[in-house]
């Protein structure tokens, strides 16, 4: 039984402060794969013995500016409505780490879209001054026996420089996009890249969606630091450290459950009367480059142009959920999204049928559920991603064991979701024969592939995820005080 108390520390907070029209400042609660899953560890803990009086603290960015007046009163919610504790930032520090440094810099580079990225000093600075600001922050509360687990690129500099404020404390940090292969991340310059590397190795256990990953990662540090590894474990100033695999999963049961739910009933039938009676195909991203919408739109525009047989007969059930919209690469790819699924309506609708219904925005969770529940097929595939829960959460809706997914290779769920059609995103003629190919599965075969799936889902679901990162964090904690008693 562990009595610790546990520390979360993300760039998003599980929500976000926006002002509303009167001026007033209302909590909204984010979506998002990092916050719904670590959500769901966090309420599991309501129900286990792991923390003493289940303390746990989150803390973050709550999502916008906050004026000098208004910060105790956000505190004071964030404490109590979320046992949250806030980072708070100016915007321009904000817009030169999130929209620059973060997302001009380390997503697409760690996506594999090189010629994307943006190598600006001023916001590698600002990296470096977030990263800081968050480390004073977490030293305002973290005690020396506190588990510090810290999420993602936005903080990778962190566990370094809490190390060196509390050498003994224990510190996690996983990472929830791609490590990329050790030729693109040498695309950076040298000093950052070795800071970042230097800023993860702070940590005691360093965790990644994928065995590739993880391996990249190790490359790395051996190509710029030189330090070798032995079954992921490194020695570091004389401290051990691991790096190591945990693909992350989802809460299955709340997927599965909400199918029969009275809200997703309701909403199901809305979506019934709409699609009438059509076999229908779902597609749910946030608006994203290395989510591979416009491939997805040409392979399911080549499945029309291949079978005239289909038209009239099938929907692409299109969502795409606005995202970094303070960054040009996101604008830019919002209007060529618009302009093919305004090509491909406008060459194949007829007067009663139209082949792609779109929806730019957020879909609540039981419409969510509905939208999955009512597709015959989820066609996911982006170019890059670090895992993809989606693709989870469609199999783990289809309580009636019905139902095809169409996967990205290049997605690190395919790794665990091989009963998926998986397609390389750039073919786009694999993309339009695996969508006749789900189309026209028989019902025996979606079944068999769909049990294993949700079989694995349920056995390798987040809370296990978390939990089995915690418990490698104790381990090596032991570890370390072994070595050092010897
Ligand atoms: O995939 C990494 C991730 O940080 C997810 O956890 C999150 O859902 C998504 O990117 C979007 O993040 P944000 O809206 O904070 O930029």
């Amino acid at each position: 039984m562990n009595h610790k108390r546990l520390i979360i520390a993300s760039n998003r907070l599980p929500f976000t402060v926006e002002e509303d029209d009167k001026g007033d400042l209302k909590l909204k609660a984010s979506a998002g794969g990092l916050v719904t899953g670590l959500s769901a560890y966090l309420d599991s803990l309501q129900h286990s013995s792991f923390t003493e009086g289940n303390e746990y603290v989150w803390l973050g960015w709550p999502g916008a500016s906050i004026s000098d007046e208004h910060k105790e009163h956000i505190k004071q919610i964030a404490e109590s409505q979320f046992n949250a504790y806030p980072v708070f930032m100016e915007e321009e520090t904000m817009d030169a780490f999130y929209h620059g440094f973060c997302n001009k810099t380390i997503w697409p580079l760690f996506h594999y879209f090189p010629t994307y990225v943006v190598y600006e000093k001023e916001s590698w600075e600002s990296y470096k001054e977030v990263n800081e600001h968050f480390c004073e922050t977490i030293m305002e509360i973290l005690r020396p026996d506190d588990i510090l687990w810290i999420h993602d690129y936005h903080l990778m500099l962190l566990p370094r420089l809490i190390r060196q404020r509390m050498s003994e404390v224990s510190i996690g940090f996983f990472l929830h996009i791609p490590f990329p292969s050790y030729e693109l991340f040498r695309l950076l310059p040298k000093n950052w890249a070795k800071e970042i590397l230097q800023g993860l190795l702070g940590a005691d256990v360093i965790g990644f969606h994928t065995h590739d990953y993880t391996q990249y990662f190790l490359r790395s540090t051996l190509r710029l630091l030189g330090y070798e590894n032995n079954m992921g474990k490194m020695f570091i100033d004389h401290r051990l450290v691991k790096a190591d695999t945990f693909p992350m999963g989802i809460d299955f049961y709340r997927f599965n459950n909400a199918v029969n739910s009275r809200e997703t009933q309701i909403e199901r039938e809305k979506l019934q009367n709409i699609l009438s009676g059509l076999k229908t195909i779902v597609s749910v991203d946030r608006l994203d480059y290395s989510k591979g919408l416009l491939n997805r739109l040409e392979g399911y525009k080549l499945f029309l142009a291949n079978n005239p047989q289909w038209h009239g007969k099938v929907t692409l059930l299109l969502v795409v959920v606005p995202s970094r919209i303070g960054v040009d690469r996101y604008q830019a790819i919002k209007t060529k999204i618009d302009q093919m699924v305004g090509n491909i309506n406008g060459a194949y609708s007829t007067l009663n049928w139209v082949p792609i219904n779109y929806k730019y925005g957020h879909v609540p969770f039981h419409q969510l559920v509905a939208l999955y529940s009512v597709s015959d097929v989820a066609l996911i595939t982006p170019l890059r991603d670090g895992m993809n829960l989606v693709s989870k959460e469609y199999v783990a809706s289809r309580k009636d064991m019905t139902g095809v997914l169409i996967l990205s290779e290049l997605a690190g769920a395919s790794k665990e979701l091989g009963e998926a059609i998986l397609i390389n995103p750039n073919d786009r003629e694999e993309i339009a024969a695996s969508i006749k190919e789900a189309l026209e599965m028989p019902v025996e075969e979606q079944q068999n592939r769909l049990e294993r799936m949700q079989q694995r889902l349920k056995n390798y679901h987040v809370v296990k995820w978390a939990s089995e990162f915690i418990q490698e964090l104790d381990y090596i904690k032991d570890e370390q005080r072994r070595f050092q008693t010897k």
